[in-house]
């Protein structure tokens, strides 16, 4: 009887030959790839607002943003890139093969093909596949959901990326619509909070204070800066579970942060004012909660009073939609405290 470990390594190894295999393609291919196709108007009712600062880390980011591929789209370049995933999905509906069926899978919910064994690690990243959710899982699958069980490096280009989201979008007959992200205009006027700048340098001060030490929650003694920052008006046990998480966010990985808010870069710029799908998230902790000027938000984020503190955007980023009904942040949530403490730190840290 096979025990999870020795399937797991069988799987491993399996791709790892296909993987060595396919990434000797891709090399191939790569040599006579063109520009961006000119497939027009494919993108009917989709519309992608994403950040035109991608990853620093990805050579091919100069270029269009998502949006702008995505209206450029080419069905028949897709096809072509398809080949690649070829070894391990089918596109016909129910089709399981060392992947799930393929069928459908733009708007499908994450994780549901019927009668597929997945590793549990994509549910936790997102929720429904949309253009730019598989852009980014497929960008850098195991950056995107570590612990996936799809042995595949990933795609570099994101005109590859998009060709192929739009070839298997179109195979149902049924292209995809996202409810319209109408806060899309560019005016953004937002002003610098001076205010707010202060308190996130004082819990910065706390967090360089605390990141020498072992990250031990327990023994860290929040300072009495971070106190005052969790201002809810909420009863005192919900004050004790705030301090201990803006303790946590003290002493939380900025590093590991970084890479957590790579699921946030598509939606979200930290630069004051850069409104993208997503308000800005420039000294978002202690913001007013749903402040930014020129953002359009969802009545049901519009509906909670406050301000971020640490606490609850940890309950935010828990649930999106758990804390906040009818919000049109289209994000899973982020499961682990350590994540929730580490993104925040980061962000705090990028607006200094
Ligand atoms: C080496 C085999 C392999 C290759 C190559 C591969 N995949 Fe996968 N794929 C998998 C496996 C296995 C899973 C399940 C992952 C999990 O459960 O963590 C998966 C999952 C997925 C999912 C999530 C589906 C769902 O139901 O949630 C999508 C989308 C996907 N792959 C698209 C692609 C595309 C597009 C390509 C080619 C660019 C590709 N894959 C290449 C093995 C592969
Ligand atoms: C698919 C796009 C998307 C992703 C991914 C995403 N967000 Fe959002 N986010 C939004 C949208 C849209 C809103 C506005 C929500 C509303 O009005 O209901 C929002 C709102 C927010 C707010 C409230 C800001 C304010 O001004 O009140 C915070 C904080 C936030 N997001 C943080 C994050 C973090 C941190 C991540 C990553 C862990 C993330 N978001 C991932 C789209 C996204």
């Amino acid at each position: 009887m096979f025990d999870t470990m020795t399937l797991t390594k069988i799987v491993g190894s399996l791709c790892g030959a296909l993987l060595i295999f396919l990434m000797g393609k891709w090399a191939g291919e790569l040599l006579y790839d063109t520009s961006p196709g000119h497939g027009g108007d494919h993108a009917a009712g989709y519309v992608i607002e994403t950040g035109g600062e991608e990853d620093a880390g990805a050579a091919d980011q100069d270029g269009p943003s998502l949006a702008e591929l995505w209206a450029a789209a080419d069905v028949e370049k897709g096809a072509k890139v398809f080949g690649k995933c070829k070894a391990c999905h089918k596109l016909e509906d129910g089709a399981n093969a060392t992947g799930p069926y393929l069928y459908g899978v733009v708007g499908r919910d994450v994780s549901s093909a019927a009668g597929f064994g997945y590793s549990g690690s994509l549910k936790p990243v997102a929720d429904v596949w949309t253009p730019e959710t598989l852009d980014a899982f497929l960008e850098n699958p195991k950056g995107y959901a570590p612990g996936t069980s799809m042995g595949f490096a990933g795609l570099k280009k994101a005109t590859d990326r998009i060709n192929v989201i739009a070839y298997l979008d179109q195979l149902d007959g049924d292209t995809y619509e996202m409810a319209a992200p109408e806060a899309m205009e560019e005016e953004a006027a937002a002003e610098p909070a001076e205010a707010e700048t202060e308190m996130a340098a004082a819990e910065e001060n706390v967090a360089e204070e605390v990141t020498a030490e072992e990250p031990a929650v327990a023994e860290v003694d929040p300072a009495p800066e971070a106190e005052a920052a969790a201002e809810e008006p909420a009863a005192e046990e919900a004050a004790a579970e705030a301090s201990g998480f803006v303790a946590m966010v003290a002493s939380a990985d900025v590093a590991n942060g970084e890479k957590v808010y790579k699921k946030c870069k598509a939606c979200h710029a930290l630069e004051d004012g850069q409104n993208r799908v997503g308000p800005h998230l420039f000294n978002v902790v202690d913001r007013d909660i749903a402040s930014v000027d020129g953002f359009k938000y969802s009545d049901g984020l519009a509906a909670i009073d406050g301000n971020w503190t640490a606490d609850q955007l940890s309950a935010f980023l828990t649930k999106p939609k758990d804390f906040a009904p009818g919000t049109k942040m289209s994000f899973a949530g982020l499961r682990k405290e350590e994540d929730r403490a580490a993104v925040i730190a980061y962000i705090q840290s990028a607006a200094q």
